[in-house]
C-alpha cells in the first residue's frame, strides 16, 4: 500500500478560537467551517504547503469527538489521515492483517470515502485511510 500524509486533526474546544491562532498567529491559510453531520464534527482545515491540519469539534448530540474533549478540555491530537488509493482494498488487507476497521466506510470531508483504523492496533493513535485517486 503506498501512503501519504493528507491531514493531522486537532480536537479544539473553541473552533473559531483555534482558526484564528493559525491564521493570525502562525500566518497559515485556513478554509471556512465545515459541519459534517454524518461524523458528529465541524471542521476547519488548515492548508500547508505539503499537507493539512483539521480542527475538529463536536457538532450534534452524539459526537464521538465530545468524549475525547472532555479527557482532553484544552484540545488535543485526535488522528492521522494517510492517503490510499483504494480504501476497500486497504480495509481488507487491515481485516486480513488483524487490524480492527471501525465500521464500514463514510464520505469524508473532501467526499472522499473513509475508515478508521482501532487505535490499540496503531500504538494508540487513531488513524483514518482516505481514498484519494491521483
Ligand atoms: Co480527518
Amino acid at each position: 500500500m503506498k501512503l501519504r500524509l493528507n491531514h493531522v486533526a486537532i480536537a479544539v474546544p473553541d473552533l473559531a478560537a483555534s482558526a484564528a491562532m493559525y491564521r493570525d498567529v502562525l500566518g497559515a491559510d485556513v478554509s471556512g467551517q465545515m459541519d459534517l453531520a454524518e461524523h458528529g464534527v465541524s471542521v476547519i482545515f488548515v492548508q500547508l504547503p505539503n499537507t493539512k491540519i483539521e480542527l475538529i469539534h463536536p457538532f450534534g448530540e452524539k459526537s464521538s469527538i465530545a468524549g475525547f474533549l472532555e479527557k482532553n478540555p484544552n484540545g488535543g491530537i485526535h488522528h492521522i489521515c494517510l492517503e490510499t488509493d483504494d480504501v476497500a482494498v486497504a480495509a481488507a488487507e487491515m481485516q486480513k492483517a488483524g487490524k480492527r476497521v471501525l465500521g464500514p466506510p463514510k464520505i469524508g470531508a473532501h467526499d472522499h470515502p473513509v475508515i478508521f483504523l482501532h487505535p490499540k492496533d496503531f500504538n494508540g493513535a487513531l488513524v483514518e485511510l482516505e481514498e484519494v485517486k491521483d
